[in-house]
C-alpha cells in the first residue's frame, strides 16, 4: 500500500520548468539578483495585484528581513499557536517574542489578549493568519495605531488570500508569505516581503543584496545575502502558472472532508473567515489528545501520516523562552492534528481517510 503524507508539493510539468532552466543555463546567470528572480518577484506581485515585493531565501529569512527593514528593536507581541519560524525570527533580530493567546474558534492571535500584553518596550506586532485564515486585521490595525506599533504579518500560509477587495499581502507595514515546497506556491525554498512603502521596499532590497547602494558603489544597510537563486526562481515561476488551479483544488478537497467528517459531533474545526482563506491545510481539532492518538495510530496503520501541526505551542519551549501559560493555544495544540491535503491526493484518498478517522472514533 502507497504512503499517504500530510503534503507533498504542487509542481508544474517538468517539461515546463526546464523552459525556465534552459534561460539560466543560456545565460549563465545563477544568482545574483538575476532576471528570473526578477521575474518572480514582479509576476508573484502582479497575481496578487500588490506594487512591492521582495523575494528572498525562505520565509524565516523573509520575517527576519522585515524586523531589520524597519528597524525596531524590543518587545514583538505574536502568536504561540505557530511553527517556531515566527518566534526565532523575532530572536534572531535581537528582539523579544511576547506572546498572546489564541482565539479558540479561528485559531488565530486574539486582539483583547495583544492589548493586555503592551508594555512600554512593546514595538510591533507579529500576528500569523494560522492556516490561511485571514487574522482580525481591523482590531490589530486599532491597536497599532493607537499604541504606535508596528505590523508585520506572517502571512506564510496565505498565498492568494484576498481580503475586502485586496491582497492579504497588501495589509500591515510588512507582509511576509514562505514559497517552501509544502505552501500554495512553492520555489523549493523561498519567501517574500510585501509592504506598500516603496521606500522601505527598496531598503529591503539593498539589505537583501549585503547592503549595497543601489549603484553598488558604497554599503549604506547593515546587510546580508539574502537573494533567492536563479535555479529556484524558474521552480517559483512555473509554479506560478498552476496557481490557481492549486487553490481551487485545495478547496474542494477541503470541503469534501469538512462535509464527511462533521456528521461526528465530537470534531472541531477552525472557524473559517469564508471570503478570505485558502484553506490550504485541513486541521481536526479532537475532543482530548487520548483521541487524537488513537485516530492517528489508525491512520499510520493505513499507510497515513497526519501531522501534529502546530505541536506544542511555542509558549513551552522552555529552553528558548520563559514560559508563560497560553491556556487556550496549548490545548488546541495537544489536540489538532492536519490531515492530508495537497494538489495530485485523489479524492478517493480523501474520503478513505475520512472514513478511517469516523471508524476510528
Ligand atoms: C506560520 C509559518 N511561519 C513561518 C514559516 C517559515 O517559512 P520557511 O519554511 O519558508 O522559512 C512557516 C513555515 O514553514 C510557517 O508555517
Amino acid at each position: 500500500m502507497k504512503n499517504i503524507y500530510v503534503t507533498m508539493p504542487t509542481l508544474a510539468p517538468l517539461n515546463e520548468v526546464n523552459e525556465y532552466f534552459q534561460k539560466v543555463w543560456d545565460s549563465g546567470v545563477m544568482t545574483h539578483n538575476g532576471p528570473l528572480l526578477q521575474q518572480f518577484e514582479r509576476e508573484v506581485a502582479e497575481w496578487h495585484g500588490v506594487s512591492n515585493h521582495t523575494v528572498v531565501v525562505n520565509g524565516t529569512i523573509a520575517l527576519q528581513l522585515a524586523i531589520r527593514a524597519l528597524g525596531i528593536k524590543g518587545e514583538i507581541i505574536t502568536s504561540p499557536f505557530s511553527f517556531i519560524a515566527t518566534t526565532s525570527a523575532i530572536m534572531y533580530e535581537g528582539c523579544v517574542p511576547v506572546y498572546a493567546d489564541i482565539n479558540p474558534d479561528t485559531l488565530n492571535i486574539d486582539p483583547a489578549k495583544i492589548e493586555a500584553a503592551i508594555t512600554p518596550n512593546t514595538v510591533a506586532i507579529m500576528p500569523v493568519h494560522v492556516f490561511g485564515n485571514t487574522c482580525e486585521i481591523e482590531a490589530i490595525e486599532a491597536i497599532a495605531k493607537k499604541h504606535n506599533l508596528k505590523v508585520i504579518y506572517d502571512a506564510c500560509h496565505s498565498v492568494g488570500v484576498q481580503y475586502k477587495g485586496k491582497s492579504i499581502f497588501a495589509y500591515g507595514d510588512v507582509s511576509c508569505t514562505s514559497y517552501h515546497a509544502t505552501k500554495m506556491l512553492n520555489s523549493g525554498e523561498g519567501g517574500g516581503c510585501f509592504t506598500n512603502d516603496a521606500e522601505l521596499d527598496a531598503k529591503m532590497k539593498r539589505i537583501r543584496f549585503f547592503g549595497f547602494s543601489e549603484d553598488k558603489t558604497n554599503i549604506v544597510e547593515e546587510g546580508s545575502n539574502l537573494k533567492m537563486t536563479e535555479v529556484h526562481a524558474s521552480v517559483g515561476l512555473a509554479n506560478l502558472k498552476y496557481l490557481q488551479a492549486a487553490l481551487d483544488d485545495r478547496k474542494e478537497k477541503y470541503m469534501l472532508y469538512k462535509r464527511m467528517l462533521e456528521v461526528n459531533p465530537t470534531l472541531h474545526f477552525q472557524k473559517i473567515n469564508e471570503d478570505s482563506c485558502n484553506y490550504s491545510y485541513f486541521p481536526v481539532i479532537f475532543d482530548s489528545e487520548e483521541t487524537l492518538l488513537r485516530v492517528e495510530k489508525a491512520l499510520q496503520a493505513e499507510h497515513v501520516f497526519a501531522r501534529r501541526y502546530f505541536y506544542p505551542s511555542l509558549n513551552t519551549f522552555k529552553d528558548i523562552v520563559p514560559y508563560v501559560e497560553m491556556p487556550i493555544s496549548e490545548d488546541i495544540a495537544s489536540r489538532i492534528l492536519c490531515l492530508p491535503l495537497y494538489y495530485t491526493l485523489a479524492m478517493e484518498d480523501v474520503e478513505r481517510i475520512a472514513k478511517i478517522i469516523l471508524g476510528a472514533l
